[in-house]
C-alpha cells in the first residue's frame, strides 16, 4: 500500500467521523448509527445518518450529501482535499508526510507561484502608484477609475522595463525556472526577461483569494491589446472567472457577465458587486457551471458588436445546459457597459438590467436584424428564422406567449403560425430520433448531473450501482470480481468511474476506506457514493446477487439504430437551439 494511502487511513482513524461532526451538529444515538439534521440543507427532521461500522461515513437521505471524514471537512470548511487533510492532521496532532517526490515538488511550486504572484501584484501596484513613471495611473485616471476601485481590484502597471520584475523576485529568492513556470518572465537564449511590460495590470484572483495570474493591457492601441497569464500550474483559463472573489459574495441570485475587465471594473465600481466575464476566451460549460453555484439568474451583458452578439447566442446555450435563467440586456448608444455607464449613469444601467429580454425575446428580436418588416420578401425571411427558434423553447405555455408576440410584430394570423410550428414539431420528433435524444439526456442532465446517463440505462446502472455496492461490502473479493466482471462492462461512465477506483484501491489485498477515493472524487461524487451504500443497507447483497448484475451488464445489448457516439451526446449536450 503506498504510504499516502497508509497515512489517510491513520488520519481517519485520528478523526472519528463522530467526533468531528459532533463539533458541528447535534448527534442522536440510532441504535449502532447516529443520525442529525443535515448541516447542508436545511430541515426539522434529522435526515442525515452517521453509519460507524468498519468504514466510518455519512449520508444525507434529505440532500445526497454524504462521504467520508474528510469529504465531511472539505465541505463544511469549504477546503481542498489537501487543505481539508491538512486541518484534520493538525486537529489530530498527525504529521503529513513527504508525498512522492514529484507530486511534492509540484505542490511546491504551485505554493511558490502563488507567492511570486502576490508579490508581483504589490511590485505593480506600488508602481502605478508611487512609481516614477504616472502612464499608468494617468491611464486608469484617465478611464474614471477611482482610487479606491484601483486599490480595491489591487491593479498595477508593469514598468517598461526587461528586468524590473525578475530582478526583484530573484532578490526574493525565486530561480528563472520559477520565474518562467509562473508565466511571470519569459525566456529566449536561456535569458529570463519581464513577461509584462509597459501595461497597466489586472490581477485575476480566485475564490479562495489567492492570485492565479494577470491580464496586462497596453496604454495605447498597440497590438496585442492584451497579454494574459498563459496556463500555469495554478492558472487556467477556462475554468476561472475575473471577479468572481467579489460576486461570490454579493447576496443576490444574479450574476451580470461583461466581456472584459474593463467593464467588470466599471460596473463593480457603479455599485454592482455582482458582475464578472471571462478570461479571454469565450465562456466555457466548465465556467457556466462555476457560476451556477452562486446565481440562479444570469445577465449577459457583451458587447453591442457582431462578434459579442455572436458571443452571447454561444453564452445562452451553455447556461441553459446547466438550468440558469439567462437574461440579455439591450444596449443603446454604447458598444459596451464601460462605455454606457460613463455615458448615461449608474441608474440608467440598473434600468438596462430590469428590462433585460430573457433568451427567447433576444433570439427573436435577432431574427429581424437586417431585414425590412415592410416587404413581403422580409416577413417571410423572418417568419422562417423565427420558425426556428419558436419551434426550439420547451415549454408549450412559453411558446405560445412567443407565438403570439410574433404573429403581433409580423401581422401572420396567430393560428396559422401556430399551425406552422406544430407540423414542424411534429415532422421533428417523427425523423430526429436523435432529438428525443436529447431532451431525455438534456432533461438526465438536469436531474442528475453526477451520473446523467443513468436515465438512459435505468435498469443497467441499478445493476452497476448494486456491483459498486457489493464491492464496498467485499473488499476483500476485489481481485475476483476484477476478473469476472472488468470495469468495460459497465455502461455509465460515473458508475465505471467509480468501479475502476475501488478495484484499483482494493487490488492490494489491503484495508479499504472511501478516504482513499476522496482525492479522486468531489464532494458531491462523494455523496453520490456514500448514497449508493446508504439506499442499500437493507438489502443483503452476497455473491449470487452480484453475479446477477454482472449478468445484466454483460448481456446488455445496444439498442440497434438509435445509438449515438458520445461525440453525438456532447454535441447535443451543448447546442439546445438548433439553426
Ligand atoms: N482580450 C484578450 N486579448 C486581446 C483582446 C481582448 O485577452 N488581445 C480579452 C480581455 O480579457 C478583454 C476582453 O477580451 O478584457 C474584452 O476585450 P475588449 O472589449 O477589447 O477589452 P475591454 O476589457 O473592454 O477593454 P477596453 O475597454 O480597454 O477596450
Ligand atoms: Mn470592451
Amino acid at each position: 500500500m503506498p504510504r499516502n494511502d497508509e497515512f489517510l487511513l491513520r488520519l481517519r482513524e485520528a478523526n472519528p467521523i463522530e467526533t468531528v461532526m459532533g463539533n458541528y451538529v447535534n448527534l442522536v444515538r440510532r441504535g449502532r448509527n447516529y443520525v442529525c439534521n443535515c448541516p447542508f440543507h436545511s430541515e426539522k427532521t434529522p435526515s442525515c445518518y452517521i453509519y460507524l461500522g468498519a468504514d466510518p461515513h455519512f449520508y444525507c437521505f434529505g440532500c445526497g450529501a454524504g462521504g467520508d471524514v474528510i469529504t465531511f471537512i472539505m465541505k463544511m470548511e469549504n477546503l481542498t482535499f489537501t487543505e481539508a487533510v491538512n486541518f484534520l492532521a493538525q486537529r489530530a496532532g498527525l504529521e503529513v508526510p513527504h508525498k512522492d517526490p514529484k507530486e511534492a515538488a509540484r505542490a511546491r511550486l504551485k505554493t511558490r507561484i502563488y507567492e511570486m504572484n502576490r508579490l508581483a501584484a504589490n511590485f505593480y501596484y506600488k508602481n502605478l502608484v508611487s512609481g516614477p513613471d504616472k502612464s499608468g495611473l494617468k491611464y486608469f485616471a484617465d478611464r474614471k477609475l477611482t482610487p479606491a476601485t484601483i486599490k480595491k481590484y489591487g491593479l498595477g502597471f508593469a514598468p517598461n522595463s526587461w528586468n524590473s520584475l525578475t530582478d526583484y523576485l530573484r532578490s526574493k529568492g525565486y530561480t528563472d525556472d520559477e520565474i518562467v513556470a509562473g508565466w511571470l518572465g519569459g525566456s529566449k537564449n536561456g535569458r529570463v526577461f519581464d513577461m509584462f511590460r509597459n501595461r497597466v495590470m489586472f490581477p485575476i484572483v480566485d475564490t479562495r483569494g489567492n492570485i492565479i495570474g494577470f491580464g496586462g493591457r497596453v496604454l495605447d492601441d498597440s497590438k496585442p491589446k492584451y497579454l494574459n497569464t498563459g496556463d500555469t500550474p495554478v492558472f487556467y483559463k477556462g475554468s476561472n472567472l475575473f471577479s468572481l472573489n467579489f460576486a461570490k459574495n454579493s447576496n443576490t441570485k444574479r450574476m451580470i457577465l461583461c466581456e472584459g475587465y474593463m467593464d467588470v471594473i466599471a460596473v463593480n465600481q457603479a455599485g454592482f458587486e455582482n458582475v464578472v466575464a471571462t478570461l479571454g476566451t469565450a465562456i466555457t460549460p466548465e465556467q457556466a457551471r462555476l457560476m451556477s453555484h452562486y446565481a440562479e439568474e444570469i445577465i449577459i451583458a457583451y458587447d453591442s458588436d457582431g462578434a459579442g452578439q455572436k458571443a452571447t447566442r454561444k453564452a445562452i446555450n451553455h447556461f441553459e445546459d446547466v438550468g440558469l435563467r439567462t437574461k440579455i440586456i439591450h444596449m443603446e448608444g454604447a458598444k459596451d457597459p464601460d462605455e454606457f455607464i460613463k455615458k448615461f449613469g449608474p441608474n440608467r444601467f440598473r434600468i438596462l438590467l430590469d428590462g433585460s429580454d430573457d433568451a427567447n425575446a433576444y433570439l427573436l428580436a435577432k431574427c429581424e436584424e437586417g431585414l425590412d418588416l415592410a416587404t413581403d420578401a422580409g416577413k417571410v425571411e423572418v417568419l422562417k428564422r423565427a420558425a426556428n427558434v419558436l419551434a426550439a423553447i420547451e415549454s408549450p405555455l412559453e411558446r405560445e406567449v412567443y407565438i403570439s408576440r410574433t404573429s403581433k410584430r409580423t401581422g401572420i394570423d396567430v393560428q396559422v403560425l401556430k399551425n406552422h410550428i406544430d407540423q414542424m414539431l411534429r415532422a421533428r420528433k417523427k425523423n430526429l430520433k436523435k432529438s428525443e435524444w436529447r431532451n431525455i439526456t438534456s432533461a438526465a442532465y438536469q436531474k442528475d448531473p453526477i451520473n446523467p446517463e443513468s436515465a438512459l440505462h435505468r435498469k443497467e446502472s441499478r445493476a452497476e450501482e448494486t456491483i459498486i455496492c457489493y464491492l464496498l461490502r467485499h473488499p476483500d473479493d476485489a481481485q475476483r470480481m476484477a476478473k469476472e466482471a472488468p470495469p468495460e462492462i459497465f455502461l455509465t461512465p460515473f458508475n465505471k468511474k467509480v468501479y475502476t477506483a475501488l478495484l484499483d484501491r482494493m487490488s492490494g489485498g489491503d484495508r479499504f476506506s472511501l478516504s482513499l477515493l476522496a482525492d479522486e472524487f468531489s464532494p458531491d461524487e462523494m455523496g453520490r457514493i456514500s448514497g449508493i451504500d446508504a439506499k442499500n443497507r437493507e438489502f443483503t447483497i452476497d455473491s449470487t446477487v452480484a453475479a446477477d448484475c454482472v449478468k445484466v451488464l454483460k448481456e446488455y445489448k445496444s439498442p440497434a439504430g438509435d445509438q449515438l457516439s458520445d461525440e453525438d451526446l456532447s454535441d447535443l449536450f451543448r447546442s439546445k437551439i438548433s439553426k
